[in-house]
């Protein structure tokens, strides 16, 4: 194949959302073992224009940047004519926005998906496509029976319990955001069915780490602790018994890395992506944890339970590690700690121009 002018030497990776958090993480750990990166965002997520800056100090040589909108298909098809593989990062990922703007969601997370798989289809060999998709596609799992144990739900059923949750769970779109990532989530796997686009899907629990701009509607380990160390009050939707599987995000990009060397032994396929049982923590839980190992006190407050939230998530990876060998290797503490010290350590931030840092936010 002739490389065009300009081109760098070496496989180019696309990352669509590549200014966001997770994009960050894997432009950053691509770029520092020497491979170039295209980033297509539109910067639409407050606080992301920081990891672009961030990124482009660290890596001025192999980073490319293209300020542009998934919903412009001119644009994603420029961007995917380059690139020797496609992360599909870039998405409105918040249920609660969903719900305020279903449409707009739909745009971003369908039809943006659809510009990527239409642009890699129309490649002559069309490239690996890797999608990060939701556990929210198999709903609120209204089904799975829970005993509150102390300070969380535990699933009666006790396979599921030491397990998890696997890709033979019935999908169940439940809010605008279940139903465009999972409409998305499934374009994908058939653009691989039909089109031979070699193309894998993530379906990931919560993911947590540096360069994560985290608020109340998504990135809720982050927006903890940054509540906590603004000395802010933190709102808790529902009894914060609510249990998650989280995953550190430098085990997440390992996952990425493996999925896109074996692509062609994973392309069609969808993987749930997590910390796993042995990651998994409540709200209340992760509460004492910041305040028993890092001491970091918050003050709750509580409010209803929002629409869809599940009150037990924990994700069965059993299929992609069979697949790869890959498994979480950062536990909790440690990577609730790692992300602390991103944020600065336990101290409260400065206050800015004058205002107090919860001032400063809103
Ligand atoms: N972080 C998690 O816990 C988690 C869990 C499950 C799935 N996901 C999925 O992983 C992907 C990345 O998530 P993240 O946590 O890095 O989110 P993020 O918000 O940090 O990054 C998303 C990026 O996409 C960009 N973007 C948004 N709309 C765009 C548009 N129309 N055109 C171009 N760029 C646009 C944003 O500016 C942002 O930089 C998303 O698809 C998300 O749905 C994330």
């Amino acid at each position: 194949m002739t490389r065009r002018a300009g081109r760098p030497a070496g496989p180019l990776t696309l990352i669509t959302g590549g200014a966001g958090f997770i994009g960050t993480n894997l432009a950053d750990r691509l770029l520092s073992q020497g491979a170039a990166v295209l980033l297509l965002d539109d910067i639409s997520r407050a606080g992301v224009e920081r990891n672009l800056e961030w990124l482009r100090a660290r890596h001025p040589e192999r980073l490319q940047v293209e300020l542009a909108d998934v919903r412009d298909m001119s644009a994603v098809r420029r961007a995917v004519d380059r690139a020797d593989r496609v992360c599909h990062f870039a998405a409105q990922v918040a249920v609660t926005t969903s719900l305020a703007d279903p449409l707009r969601d739909f745009d971003i997370n369908v039809r943006g998906t659809l510009n990527v798989l239409e642009a890699a289809r129309a490649r002559q060999q069309p490239p690996p496509v890797l999608f990060t998709s939701t556990n929210k596609v198999y709903g609120a799992l209204p089904d799975v029976e829970l005993e509150r144990r102390d300070q969380r739900y535990v699933p009666a059923d006790p396979h599921l319990a030491a397990r998890g949750v696997d890709e033979r769970r019935p999908l169940d779109f439940h809010s605008p955001y279940g139903c465009s990532k999972g409409a998305a989530d499934q374009y994908v796997l058939d653009y691989a069915r039909c089109f031979g686009v070699p193309a894998v899907v993530f379906r990931m629990s919560c993911i947590y780490g540096p360069h994560q701009c985290g608020n109340e509607d998504q990135g809720w380990v982050a927006h903890f602790l940054m509540r906590a160390r603004e000395q802010g009050v933190l709102r808790i939707y529902g009894d914060g018994c609510q249990v998650r599987d989280i995953l550190f995000v430098e085990d997440l990009v390992d996952a990425l890395l493996l999925a896109m060397r074996g692509i062609d032994r994973l392309a069609g396929r969808a993987f749930n992506i997590g910390g796993g049982p042995a990651n998994a923590v409540s709200l209340l839980e992760l509460l004492a944890l910041m305040s028993t190992r890092l001491g970091l006190a918050v003050r709750v407050e509580h409010a209803g339970w929002r629409s869809g939230d599940q009150r037990y998530y924990v994700t069965d990876s059993g299929r992609f590690s069979a697949a790869t060998g890959w498994s979480p290797a950062i536990p909790v503490a440690e990577g609730v700690a790692r992300l602390l010290d991103w944020l600065g350590g336990a101290a409260p931030p400065p206050a800015k121009h004058g205002l107090t840092p919860r001032a400063a936010l809103s």
